[in-house]
């Protein structure tokens, strides 16, 4: 079998022993431009996370996953990227923790204090034998605000942190 093609005219021709097959390709190739490249990349994953990640885009409508964390990584891009101002707000931090991390509920309280005069109040709830739910009510610049916040969700053993930002000027 031989392939000889002609460059010009995208023709294809197959020799097949004294046959010869000629083909027209079609194959339009299309222009990928640096905004359209799509880069693939691996994330390691515990499988009953996925199976929950899963199970939750599908009932969004999600026909794959691809599409469902690219919109994740918008929505996470466009909300960092709006709390990095300067203007004066208030946030309020929900945590939750397991209270038997050695060495976690110090390092709240030491953070708290250090900042007294952001924090304007807390809430603690135990929540059952285990977990502890807090509210931090924060006042100060909005990226000061999320600076803190985000020290304090890094923090080993706790389990979820979200922060709500909002503004008296809104
Ligand atoms: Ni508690």
């Amino acid at each position: 079998m031989v392939f000889l093609k002609d460059q010009e005219q995208n023709i294809l021709y197959i020799l097949f022993g004294n046959k010869k097959f000629k083909f027209v390709l079609r194959l339009s190739v299309k222009r990928v431009t640096m905004t359209e490249k799509i880069i693939r990349f691996g994330v390691s994953i515990e499988p009953e996370l996925l199976n929950k990640f899963d199970k939750t885009i599908k009932k969004k409508s999600y026909t794959n996953r691809s599409e469902a964390i690219r919109d994740l990584i918008r929505k996470y891009i466009i909300v960092e990227e709006s709390q990095e101002t300067d203007a004066e707000g208030l946030g309020t931090l929900t945590i939750l923790y397991d209270h038997h991390v050695s060495a976690l509920k110090n390092r709240l309280i030491d953070i708290q204090h250090d900042h007294h005069q952001e924090i304007l109040t807390t809430t603690h709830i135990h929540i059952d034998h285990n977990n502890c739910l807090e509210v931090l009510v924060i006042r100060g610049k909005t990226k000061e605000i999320k600076k803190l916040a985000d020290a304090i969700k890094a923090l080993k053993g706790i389990k979820h942190g979200e922060l709500v930002i909002t503004r008296a000027s809104v």
